[in-house]
Protein backbone atom coordinates (compact mmCIF):
# COMPACT_ATOMS: atom_id res chain seq x y z
CA UNK A 1 0.00 0.00 0.00
CA UNK A 2 1.39 3.52 -0.98
CA UNK A 3 1.30 6.65 1.66
CA UNK A 4 -0.11 9.83 -0.19
CA UNK A 5 -0.14 12.55 2.40
CA UNK A 6 -3.48 14.27 2.87
CA UNK A 7 -3.14 18.41 2.91
CA UNK A 8 -3.64 18.31 6.73
CA UNK A 9 -0.88 16.03 7.32
CA UNK A 10 1.22 18.34 4.49
CA UNK A 11 0.51 21.12 6.77
CA UNK A 12 1.54 19.62 9.46
CA UNK A 13 4.52 18.23 8.18
CA UNK A 14 5.12 21.95 7.23
CA UNK A 15 5.16 22.96 10.63
CA UNK A 16 6.94 20.54 11.91
CA UNK A 17 9.73 21.20 9.65
CA UNK A 18 9.70 25.19 10.23
CA UNK A 19 9.33 24.66 13.99
CA UNK A 20 12.35 22.38 13.58
CA UNK A 21 14.50 24.76 11.83
CA UNK A 22 13.59 27.28 14.33
CA UNK A 23 14.92 25.54 17.58
CA UNK A 24 17.79 24.73 15.07
CA UNK A 25 18.39 28.09 14.63
CA UNK A 26 18.13 28.90 18.34
CA UNK A 27 20.27 26.21 19.20
CA UNK A 28 22.88 27.49 16.93
CA UNK A 29 22.50 31.17 18.78
CA UNK A 30 23.15 30.79 22.16
CA UNK A 31 23.17 33.90 24.06
CA UNK A 32 24.35 34.24 27.16
CA UNK A 33 22.34 35.79 30.20
CA UNK A 34 23.77 39.12 29.39
CA UNK A 35 21.96 38.79 25.27
CA UNK A 36 26.14 37.99 24.13
CA UNK A 37 26.51 35.89 21.79
CA UNK A 38 30.00 33.77 21.31
CA UNK A 39 32.07 36.26 19.16
CA UNK A 40 31.81 38.83 21.91
CA UNK A 41 33.26 36.12 24.24
CA UNK A 42 35.87 34.58 21.59
CA UNK A 43 39.53 35.38 21.38
CA UNK A 44 40.16 36.19 17.52
CA UNK A 45 43.32 35.51 15.96
CA UNK A 46 45.00 36.73 12.44
CA UNK A 47 46.93 34.44 10.70
CA UNK A 48 49.11 35.44 7.69
CA UNK A 49 48.53 31.78 6.05
CA UNK A 50 51.86 32.29 4.44
CA UNK A 51 53.86 32.51 7.60
CA UNK A 52 52.41 30.52 10.22
CA UNK A 53 53.21 27.16 9.50
CA UNK A 54 54.89 25.02 6.47
CA UNK A 55 53.58 21.83 6.37
CA UNK A 56 55.41 20.69 3.23
CA UNK A 57 58.45 22.42 3.61
CA UNK A 58 58.53 24.67 0.39
CA UNK A 59 59.02 27.84 2.23
CA UNK A 60 55.71 29.17 2.32
CA UNK A 61 53.06 27.97 4.88
CA UNK A 62 49.82 26.15 4.54
CA UNK A 63 46.58 25.06 5.29
CA UNK A 64 48.18 21.79 7.27
CA UNK A 65 51.03 23.82 8.73
CA UNK A 66 47.47 25.59 10.50
CA UNK A 67 46.10 22.65 11.24
CA UNK A 68 49.09 20.98 13.30
CA UNK A 69 48.87 23.93 15.25
CA UNK A 70 45.40 23.54 16.14
CA UNK A 71 46.54 22.65 19.90
CA UNK A 72 49.11 25.02 20.01
CA UNK A 73 46.22 27.73 19.41
CA UNK A 74 43.58 26.57 21.82
CA UNK A 75 46.18 25.93 24.80
CA UNK A 76 47.23 29.78 24.04
CA UNK A 77 43.56 30.36 24.79
CA UNK A 78 42.16 31.19 20.79
CA UNK A 79 38.68 30.53 20.14
CA UNK A 80 38.52 31.48 16.48
CA UNK A 81 41.19 32.47 13.90
CA UNK A 82 40.66 35.14 10.95
CA UNK A 83 42.92 33.66 7.90
CA UNK A 84 43.83 36.13 5.69
CA UNK A 85 42.91 35.36 1.69
CA UNK A 86 44.20 31.94 1.02
CA UNK A 87 41.62 31.15 -2.59
CA UNK A 88 43.35 30.81 -6.02
CA UNK A 89 45.69 34.15 -7.02
CA UNK A 90 48.53 35.13 -8.86
CA UNK A 91 50.11 36.71 -5.68
CA UNK A 92 50.51 40.32 -6.48
CA UNK A 93 48.78 41.51 -3.16
CA UNK A 94 49.42 37.79 -1.48
CA UNK A 95 45.80 36.77 -1.97
CA UNK A 96 44.43 39.55 -1.86
CA UNK A 97 43.80 39.71 -5.60
CA UNK A 98 41.50 37.02 -6.05
CA UNK A 99 41.22 35.05 -9.18
CA UNK A 100 38.61 32.51 -7.78
CA UNK A 101 36.62 32.86 -4.64
CA UNK A 102 35.58 29.02 -4.06
CA UNK A 103 39.06 27.49 -4.16
CA UNK A 104 41.93 27.19 -2.11
CA UNK A 105 44.85 28.07 -3.52
CA UNK A 106 47.73 25.27 -4.81
CA UNK A 107 50.49 26.56 -2.55
CA UNK A 108 48.12 26.28 0.84
CA UNK A 109 46.74 23.01 -0.02
CA UNK A 110 43.14 22.14 -1.45
CA UNK A 111 39.20 22.16 -0.69
CA UNK A 112 40.00 18.59 1.02
CA UNK A 113 42.82 20.58 3.29
CA UNK A 114 40.47 23.02 3.98
CA UNK A 115 37.95 20.69 4.96
CA UNK A 116 40.10 19.16 7.87
CA UNK A 117 41.33 22.06 8.84
CA UNK A 118 38.07 22.90 9.95
CA UNK A 119 37.53 19.78 11.09
CA UNK A 120 40.66 19.96 13.02
CA UNK A 121 39.85 23.67 14.58
CA UNK A 122 36.00 21.84 15.71
CA UNK A 123 37.69 19.22 17.75
CA UNK A 124 40.32 21.87 19.35
CA UNK A 125 37.18 24.20 19.62
CA UNK A 126 38.82 26.72 17.09
CA UNK A 127 36.67 28.54 13.92
CA UNK A 128 37.59 29.22 11.39
CA UNK A 129 37.41 32.92 9.43
CA UNK A 130 37.71 33.56 6.16
CA UNK A 131 38.89 37.28 4.30
CA UNK A 132 35.91 38.31 1.85
CA UNK A 133 37.98 40.60 -0.52
CA UNK A 134 34.49 42.14 -2.07
CA UNK A 135 35.75 45.23 -3.66
CA UNK A 136 38.02 43.75 -6.23
CA UNK A 137 39.48 40.34 -8.27
CA UNK A 138 42.52 39.63 -9.47
CA UNK A 139 42.84 41.04 -13.56
CA UNK A 140 43.77 36.92 -13.77
CA UNK A 141 39.79 36.18 -12.92
CA UNK A 142 37.52 34.90 -15.64
CA UNK A 143 35.30 37.47 -14.61
CA UNK A 144 37.89 40.15 -15.84
CA UNK A 145 39.38 38.04 -18.41
CA UNK A 146 36.08 37.91 -20.28
CA UNK A 147 35.73 42.37 -18.90
CA UNK A 148 38.16 42.93 -20.98
CA UNK A 149 37.57 41.18 -24.10
CA UNK A 150 35.22 43.35 -25.97
CA UNK A 151 32.96 45.76 -25.03
CA UNK A 152 30.03 44.04 -25.36
CA UNK A 153 31.18 40.59 -23.18
CA UNK A 154 28.97 39.35 -20.68
CA UNK A 155 31.48 40.78 -17.75
CA UNK A 156 32.08 43.93 -19.26
CA UNK A 157 30.05 45.72 -16.69
CA UNK A 158 31.02 43.45 -13.82
CA UNK A 159 33.95 45.91 -13.28
CA UNK A 160 34.28 50.15 -14.14
CA UNK A 161 34.88 50.67 -17.69
CA UNK A 162 34.88 54.31 -18.65
CA UNK A 163 36.54 56.88 -21.94
CA UNK A 164 39.60 58.47 -20.55
CA UNK A 165 39.30 62.73 -20.76
CA UNK A 166 40.95 63.18 -23.82
CA UNK A 167 43.46 60.90 -25.77
CA UNK A 168 45.40 58.66 -23.10
CA UNK A 169 43.95 61.02 -20.14
CA UNK A 170 42.32 58.71 -17.28
CA UNK A 171 38.97 59.68 -16.82
CA UNK A 172 39.87 61.96 -13.70
CA UNK A 173 42.37 62.08 -11.24
CA UNK A 174 41.73 59.97 -8.43
CA UNK A 175 45.19 58.06 -7.44
CA UNK A 176 45.58 54.37 -6.26
CA UNK A 177 46.46 53.80 -2.70
CA UNK A 178 49.26 51.54 -4.30
CA UNK A 179 50.46 54.69 -6.13
CA UNK A 180 49.88 56.18 -9.47
CA UNK A 181 46.53 57.01 -11.10
CA UNK A 182 43.85 54.83 -10.35
CA UNK A 183 42.94 54.12 -13.89
CA UNK A 184 44.88 51.80 -16.36
CA UNK A 185 44.13 51.87 -19.89
CA UNK A 186 43.18 48.26 -21.60
CA UNK A 187 44.54 48.56 -25.40
CA UNK A 188 41.97 45.54 -26.29
CA UNK A 189 38.89 47.81 -25.88
CA UNK A 190 40.37 50.99 -25.42
CA UNK A 191 39.12 51.77 -22.34
CA UNK A 192 40.54 52.55 -18.86
CA UNK A 193 39.24 50.47 -16.05
CA UNK A 194 39.29 51.39 -12.15
CA UNK A 195 41.65 50.09 -9.66
CA UNK A 196 41.86 51.59 -6.08
CA UNK A 197 44.63 49.17 -5.21
CA UNK A 198 47.01 47.50 -7.48
CA UNK A 199 46.31 47.38 -11.48
CA UNK A 200 46.49 44.02 -10.93
CA UNK A 201 43.20 44.59 -8.37
CA UNK A 202 40.56 45.85 -10.64
CA UNK A 203 37.24 47.09 -9.09
CA UNK A 204 33.85 45.57 -9.17
CA UNK A 205 31.03 47.22 -10.25
CA UNK A 206 28.75 46.44 -7.37
CA UNK A 207 26.00 48.56 -9.17
CA UNK A 208 25.46 45.78 -11.29
CA UNK A 209 23.12 42.81 -9.61
CA UNK A 210 24.69 40.07 -11.07
CA UNK A 211 28.03 41.06 -8.91
CA UNK A 212 26.06 41.48 -6.04
CA UNK A 213 24.37 38.03 -6.19
CA UNK A 214 27.69 36.01 -6.78
CA UNK A 215 29.66 37.96 -4.11
CA UNK A 216 26.33 37.05 -1.63
CA UNK A 217 25.67 33.35 -2.65
CA UNK A 218 29.59 33.39 -2.45
CA UNK A 219 29.89 33.91 1.16
CA UNK A 220 26.87 31.64 1.82
CA UNK A 221 29.00 28.97 -0.18
CA UNK A 222 31.45 28.85 2.50
CA UNK A 223 29.60 28.96 5.25
CA UNK A 224 28.24 25.60 4.34
CA UNK A 225 31.57 24.51 4.33
CA UNK A 226 31.91 25.05 7.76
CA UNK A 227 33.50 28.90 8.59
CA UNK A 228 31.92 30.91 10.56
CA UNK A 229 32.14 34.21 9.77
CA UNK A 230 34.06 36.36 7.30
CA UNK A 231 36.56 39.76 7.61
CA UNK A 232 35.94 41.65 5.29
CA UNK A 233 38.36 43.97 3.01
CA UNK A 234 38.30 47.27 2.16
CA UNK A 235 34.55 47.86 2.77
CA UNK A 236 34.92 51.03 2.64
CA UNK A 237 35.86 51.54 -1.40
CA UNK A 238 32.90 49.29 -2.87
CA UNK A 239 31.39 52.50 -4.63
CA UNK A 240 32.50 55.56 -6.55
CA UNK A 241 30.71 58.88 -7.76
CA UNK A 242 28.55 57.40 -10.44
CA UNK A 243 29.57 60.98 -12.20
CA UNK A 244 33.66 60.53 -11.73
CA UNK A 245 34.04 63.65 -10.39
CA UNK A 246 37.68 64.72 -9.48
CA UNK A 247 39.34 64.20 -5.51
CA UNK A 248 40.09 67.79 -3.42
CA UNK A 249 44.11 67.75 -3.97
CA UNK A 250 45.55 68.20 -0.51
CA UNK A 251 49.08 69.71 -0.11
CA UNK A 252 52.19 67.87 -0.20
CA UNK A 253 53.03 64.17 -1.63
CA UNK A 254 52.63 60.77 -0.08
CA UNK A 255 54.98 58.24 0.43
CA UNK A 256 54.70 57.00 -3.69
CA UNK A 257 55.12 60.63 -4.54
CA UNK A 258 51.99 61.01 -5.57
CA UNK A 259 49.72 64.40 -4.35
CA UNK A 260 48.08 64.09 -1.13
CA UNK A 261 44.03 63.63 -1.71
CA UNK A 262 40.86 63.57 -0.41
CA UNK A 263 39.26 59.92 -0.97
CA UNK A 264 36.15 61.93 -1.11
CA UNK A 265 34.43 60.88 -4.39
CA UNK A 266 35.69 57.40 -4.60
CA UNK A 267 34.95 56.33 -0.67
CA UNK A 268 32.47 55.82 1.98
CA UNK A 269 29.15 56.21 -0.06
CA UNK A 270 26.08 55.61 1.49
CA UNK A 271 25.32 52.02 -0.25
CA UNK A 272 28.05 50.07 0.79
CA UNK A 273 25.78 49.66 3.88
CA UNK A 274 22.58 48.40 1.85
CA UNK A 275 25.84 45.91 0.64
CA UNK A 276 26.84 45.29 4.70
CA UNK A 277 22.76 44.38 5.56
CA UNK A 278 22.74 42.25 2.40
CA UNK A 279 26.26 40.41 3.81
CA UNK A 280 24.98 40.22 7.07
CA UNK A 281 21.49 38.79 6.26
CA UNK A 282 23.19 35.74 4.79
CA UNK A 283 25.71 35.56 7.48
CA UNK A 284 22.95 35.23 10.19
CA UNK A 285 21.33 32.18 8.12
CA UNK A 286 24.59 30.80 9.85
CA UNK A 287 25.38 32.06 12.99
CA UNK A 288 28.23 34.21 11.68
CA UNK A 289 29.90 36.99 12.68
CA UNK A 290 31.09 39.72 9.59
CA UNK A 291 34.64 41.36 11.03
CA UNK A 292 35.24 44.35 9.15
CA UNK A 293 38.38 46.31 7.87
CA UNK A 294 37.15 50.08 8.55
CA UNK A 295 39.36 52.22 8.64
CA UNK A 296 37.45 55.37 10.22
CA UNK A 297 38.49 58.97 10.87
CA UNK A 298 35.95 59.15 13.89
CA UNK A 299 33.50 57.45 16.20
CA UNK A 300 30.39 58.06 13.87
CA UNK A 301 31.75 56.95 10.95
CA UNK A 302 32.62 53.55 13.17
CA UNK A 303 29.05 53.87 14.58
CA UNK A 304 27.26 53.61 11.35
CA UNK A 305 29.17 50.43 10.09
CA UNK A 306 26.98 48.67 13.32
CA UNK A 307 24.16 49.44 11.19
CA UNK A 308 20.61 50.44 12.87
CA UNK A 309 19.30 47.95 15.79
CA UNK A 310 23.27 46.24 14.83
CA UNK A 311 21.80 45.12 11.44
CA UNK A 312 24.97 45.05 9.91
CA UNK A 313 28.80 44.44 10.53
CA UNK A 314 29.07 42.70 14.39
CA UNK A 315 32.51 43.53 14.87
CA UNK A 316 34.06 46.79 12.74
CA UNK A 317 37.65 46.79 13.91
CA UNK A 318 38.46 49.67 15.79
CA UNK A 319 41.40 51.28 14.05
CA UNK A 320 41.33 54.50 15.41
CA UNK A 321 43.02 52.48 18.82
CA UNK A 322 45.94 51.52 16.69
CA UNK A 323 46.38 55.40 15.88
CA UNK A 324 47.60 55.62 19.36
CA UNK A 325 51.64 55.26 18.68
CA UNK A 326 52.72 56.17 22.10
CA UNK A 327 52.06 54.96 25.54
CA UNK A 328 49.65 57.57 26.56
CA UNK A 329 46.69 57.03 29.06
CA UNK A 330 45.24 60.13 28.40
CA UNK A 331 45.17 59.27 24.73
CA UNK A 332 43.85 55.66 25.18
CA UNK A 333 41.25 56.42 27.52
CA UNK A 334 39.76 58.97 25.65
CA UNK A 335 39.89 56.60 22.66
CA UNK A 336 38.30 53.92 24.71
CA UNK A 337 35.60 55.87 26.23
CA UNK A 338 34.70 57.15 22.47
CA UNK A 339 34.66 53.35 21.24
CA UNK A 340 32.85 52.46 24.48
CA UNK A 341 29.62 55.34 23.77
CA UNK A 342 29.43 53.33 20.26
CA UNK A 343 26.30 51.76 19.77
CA UNK A 344 28.07 48.19 19.26
CA UNK A 345 30.19 45.75 20.46
CA UNK A 346 34.20 47.24 20.67
CA UNK A 347 36.90 45.44 18.75
CA UNK A 348 40.22 45.91 19.78
CA UNK A 349 43.34 45.31 17.64
CA UNK A 350 46.76 46.21 18.44
CA UNK A 351 49.02 44.85 15.26
CA UNK A 352 47.79 43.55 11.90
CA UNK A 353 50.13 42.81 8.35
CA UNK A 354 49.34 46.06 7.12
CA UNK A 355 51.31 47.92 10.24
CA UNK A 356 54.21 47.86 12.11
CA UNK A 357 54.31 45.49 14.60
CA UNK A 358 52.83 46.64 18.41
CA UNK A 359 56.26 45.38 20.02
CA UNK A 360 57.90 48.08 17.68
CA UNK A 361 55.53 50.26 18.04
CA UNK A 362 55.43 50.81 21.58
CA UNK A 363 58.76 49.18 22.74
CA UNK A 364 61.22 51.81 23.78
CA UNK A 365 63.92 49.42 22.51
CA UNK A 366 65.36 48.21 26.56
CA UNK A 367 61.70 47.60 27.62
CA UNK A 368 60.12 45.65 25.27
CA UNK A 369 59.27 42.61 26.79
CA UNK A 370 57.48 44.53 29.50
CA UNK A 371 55.50 46.49 27.57
CA UNK A 372 54.71 43.65 25.34
CA UNK A 373 53.14 42.20 28.91
CA UNK A 374 51.97 45.21 29.40
CA UNK A 375 50.01 45.67 26.00
CA UNK A 376 48.40 42.36 25.94
CA UNK A 377 47.07 43.21 29.88
CA UNK A 378 45.79 46.13 28.52
CA UNK A 379 43.51 45.24 25.63
CA UNK A 380 42.74 41.47 26.57
CA UNK A 381 41.64 43.01 29.51
CA UNK A 382 39.15 46.03 28.33
CA UNK A 383 35.34 45.70 27.20
CA UNK A 384 35.30 44.27 23.65
CA UNK A 385 36.28 41.49 21.36
CA UNK A 386 40.45 41.88 20.69
CA UNK A 387 41.80 39.81 17.17
CA UNK A 388 45.73 38.97 17.80
CA UNK A 389 47.70 38.94 15.70
CA UNK A 390 49.86 35.54 14.87
CA UNK A 391 53.64 36.17 16.55
CA UNK A 392 52.25 39.16 18.98
CA UNK A 393 52.13 36.69 21.89
CA UNK A 394 55.75 35.62 21.55
CA UNK A 395 56.83 39.84 21.17
CA UNK A 396 57.68 39.30 17.50
CA UNK A 397 59.22 41.88 16.30
CA UNK A 398 59.24 43.85 12.60
CA UNK A 399 62.08 42.42 10.61
CA UNK A 400 62.16 45.17 7.77
CA UNK A 401 64.19 44.81 4.82
CA UNK A 402 67.12 46.90 4.26
CA UNK A 403 67.99 46.48 0.79
CA UNK A 404 65.43 47.32 -1.69
CA UNK A 405 66.02 44.25 -4.14
CA UNK A 406 64.91 42.12 -1.10
CA UNK A 407 61.57 43.59 -1.01
CA UNK A 408 58.42 41.28 -1.63
CA UNK A 409 55.77 43.54 -1.23
CA UNK A 410 55.04 45.48 -4.41
CA UNK A 411 54.28 48.98 -2.77
CA UNK A 412 58.28 48.04 -0.81
CA UNK A 413 59.82 48.14 -4.19
CA UNK A 414 57.98 51.29 -5.88
CA UNK A 415 58.30 53.56 -2.65
CA UNK A 416 61.90 52.55 -1.57
CA UNK A 417 63.39 54.10 0.48
CA UNK A 418 59.52 56.16 2.11
CA UNK A 419 58.05 53.23 2.01
CA UNK A 420 59.60 49.76 2.97
CA UNK A 421 56.21 47.88 2.21
CA UNK A 422 55.02 45.43 4.76
CA UNK A 423 57.34 42.42 5.12
CA UNK A 424 58.20 43.72 8.04
CA UNK A 425 55.36 42.68 9.66
CA UNK A 426 54.59 39.35 7.94
CA UNK A 427 57.64 36.88 8.37
CA UNK A 428 57.57 33.22 9.48
CA UNK A 429 56.20 32.83 12.71
CA UNK A 430 58.94 31.59 15.19
CA UNK A 431 58.25 28.09 16.71
CA UNK A 432 61.80 27.49 18.05
CA UNK A 433 66.01 27.78 18.00
CA UNK A 434 66.03 25.45 15.08
CA UNK A 435 67.10 27.40 11.17
CA UNK A 436 64.02 29.07 10.53
CA UNK A 437 62.63 29.58 13.53
CA UNK A 438 61.59 26.20 13.19
CA UNK A 439 58.93 27.55 10.17
CA UNK A 440 60.49 25.39 7.37
CA UNK A 441 63.11 23.41 6.31
CA UNK A 442 63.35 25.59 3.32
CA UNK A 443 64.41 29.36 3.28
CA UNK A 444 61.36 31.23 3.66
CA UNK A 445 59.79 33.45 1.69
CA UNK A 446 60.84 36.57 4.06
CA UNK A 447 63.33 35.72 6.97
CA UNK A 448 62.85 36.12 10.50
CA UNK A 449 64.64 38.58 12.40
CA UNK A 450 67.77 37.25 14.78
CA UNK A 451 65.67 37.74 17.59
CA UNK A 452 64.10 34.43 17.12
CA UNK A 453 66.91 32.82 19.26
CA UNK A 454 64.93 34.08 22.29
CA UNK A 455 61.88 34.87 20.78
CA UNK A 456 60.02 31.49 20.18
CA UNK A 457 57.03 29.85 21.08
CA UNK A 458 59.56 26.70 22.37
CA UNK A 459 61.81 29.19 24.53
CA UNK A 460 58.93 31.17 25.71
CA UNK A 461 56.80 27.88 27.32
CA UNK A 462 59.49 27.36 29.63
CA UNK A 463 60.30 30.50 31.06
CA UNK A 464 57.44 31.58 33.40
CA UNK A 465 58.06 35.20 33.57
CA UNK A 466 57.59 34.89 29.12
CA UNK A 467 55.35 37.64 26.75
CA UNK A 468 54.22 33.84 26.38
CA UNK A 469 53.13 32.81 29.42
CA UNK A 470 51.73 36.20 30.07
CA UNK A 471 49.68 36.00 27.07
CA UNK A 472 48.29 32.55 28.76
CA UNK A 473 47.95 33.59 31.91
CA UNK A 474 45.82 37.02 30.57
CA UNK A 475 43.86 34.75 28.28
CA UNK A 476 42.89 32.01 30.97
CA UNK A 477 41.24 34.84 33.15
CA UNK A 478 39.37 36.31 29.99
CA UNK A 479 37.76 33.37 29.43
CA UNK A 480 36.68 32.78 33.11
CA UNK A 481 36.48 35.44 34.68
CA UNK A 482 32.55 37.11 34.55
CA UNK A 483 33.60 40.98 35.15
CA UNK A 484 36.23 40.21 32.30
CA UNK A 485 33.53 38.62 30.01
CA UNK A 486 30.50 40.73 31.21
CA UNK A 487 31.49 43.51 33.20
CA UNK A 488 31.05 47.20 32.57
CA UNK A 489 34.30 49.29 32.06
CA UNK A 490 34.91 52.00 34.50
CA UNK A 491 38.37 54.50 33.77
CA UNK A 492 39.93 55.36 37.86
CA UNK A 493 42.59 58.27 37.87
CA UNK A 494 41.11 59.55 35.25
CA UNK A 495 44.34 62.57 35.67
CA UNK A 496 47.22 60.05 36.49
CA UNK A 497 49.49 60.83 33.02
CA UNK A 498 51.46 57.65 33.29
CA UNK A 499 48.99 55.11 35.12
CA UNK A 500 46.12 53.24 32.96
CA UNK A 501 43.79 52.10 35.30
CA UNK A 502 39.86 51.25 35.54
CA UNK A 503 37.67 49.04 37.04
CA UNK A 504 35.60 45.87 35.12
CA UNK A 505 32.35 44.83 37.44
CA UNK A 506 29.90 42.92 36.90
CA UNK A 507 27.10 41.61 39.48
CA UNK A 508 28.98 43.12 42.52
CA UNK A 509 32.67 41.75 41.79
CA UNK A 510 35.25 43.70 40.31
CA UNK A 511 38.63 43.40 38.90
CA UNK A 512 40.61 46.59 38.89
CA UNK A 513 43.80 46.69 36.01
CA UNK A 514 46.34 49.09 36.75
CA UNK A 515 49.20 49.69 34.03
CA UNK A 516 52.39 51.33 34.55
CA UNK A 517 52.81 52.87 31.23
CA UNK A 518 56.32 54.65 32.15
CA UNK A 519 59.75 54.04 32.89
CA UNK A 520 59.40 55.02 36.52
CA UNK A 521 58.02 53.62 39.12
CA UNK A 522 54.42 54.95 40.07
CA UNK A 523 52.07 54.96 43.60
CA UNK A 524 49.02 55.06 43.05
CA UNK A 525 45.67 55.39 45.24
CA UNK A 526 42.29 53.62 44.05
CA UNK A 527 39.06 55.69 45.69
CA UNK A 528 36.33 52.66 44.51
CA UNK A 529 33.77 54.22 46.13
CA UNK A 530 32.03 55.30 43.70
CA UNK A 531 31.57 52.14 42.22
CA UNK A 532 30.33 50.84 45.35
CA UNK A 533 33.47 48.89 46.64
CA UNK A 534 34.33 51.23 49.37
CA UNK A 535 35.92 48.96 51.78
CA UNK A 536 37.40 46.97 49.16
CA UNK A 537 40.78 45.63 49.60
CA UNK A 538 43.09 43.70 46.01
CA UNK A 539 44.37 40.20 45.83
CA UNK A 540 46.53 39.76 42.94
CA UNK A 541 45.89 37.99 40.06
CA UNK A 542 48.66 38.27 37.59
CA UNK A 543 51.41 40.92 38.22
CA UNK A 544 54.27 41.53 36.14
CA UNK A 545 56.70 42.01 38.04
CA UNK A 546 55.67 42.31 41.52
CA UNK A 547 53.60 45.31 42.34
CA UNK A 548 52.60 45.70 46.20
CA UNK A 549 50.01 47.18 48.02
CA UNK A 550 49.26 48.99 51.09
CA UNK A 551 45.06 48.97 51.46
CA UNK A 552 44.07 51.08 48.82
CA UNK A 553 47.37 52.14 47.30
CA UNK A 554 49.53 50.47 44.82
CA UNK A 555 53.32 50.82 43.65
CA UNK A 556 53.88 49.47 40.03
CA UNK A 557 57.29 49.26 38.92
CA UNK A 558 58.64 50.69 35.37
CA UNK A 559 56.06 49.24 32.71
CA UNK A 560 54.37 47.04 35.68
CA UNK A 561 51.13 45.30 35.06
CA UNK A 562 48.65 44.20 37.68
CA UNK A 563 45.45 42.15 37.63
CA UNK A 564 43.68 42.61 41.03
CA UNK A 565 40.67 40.88 42.54
CA UNK A 566 38.61 43.63 43.85
CA UNK A 567 37.75 42.22 47.52
CA UNK A 568 34.66 43.63 49.27
C1 LIG B 1 43.51 45.59 2.99
C2 LIG B 1 44.42 44.43 3.27
O1 LIG B 1 44.56 44.29 4.66
C3 LIG B 1 45.72 44.71 2.56
O2 LIG B 1 46.72 43.80 2.94
C4 LIG B 1 45.46 44.69 1.08
O3 LIG B 1 46.64 45.05 0.41
C5 LIG B 1 44.34 45.67 0.69
N1 LIG B 1 43.22 45.62 1.58
C6 LIG B 1 43.84 45.39 -0.70
O4 LIG B 1 43.02 44.27 -0.72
Amino acid sequence: MSWRPSLSSLILLLLLTFSCSLSAAAQTQPVDAEGHQWWQHAVFYEIYPRSFADSNNDGVGDLNGISSKMSYLHELGVDAIWITPCFPSPQVDFGYDVADYRNIDPMYGNLADFDHMVAEGRKHHVRIILDFVPNHTSDQHPWFQDSRSSRTAEHRDWYIWRDGKAAGQPPNNWISIFGGSAWTLDPATNQFYYHFFYAQQPDLNWRNPAVEKVMLDGTRWWYQRGVSGFRLDAVDTLFEDPQLRDNPVLDGTNKQGDPNMQNKNNTNFPEVHEVLRKLRKVADESDAVLIGETWTANVDELDRYYGQGGNELQMPMDFMFTTVNKLSPPEFRRQIAAVDGAHGWPVFVISNHDIVRSYNRYGDGKNNDAIAKLMGAFYLTLRGTPIMYYGEEIGMENNDPTRKQDVKDPIGRTGWPQEKGRDGERTPMQWNTTPNAGFSQKDPWLPPPPSFQTHNVATESKDPNSVLNLYKKVLALRHTNPALLEGTYTALNQDDPNVMSYLRAYKGKALLVALNMSATPQKIVFNLAPQGFASATLKTLIASPKASFNRNEVTLLPFGLLIAEVKQ
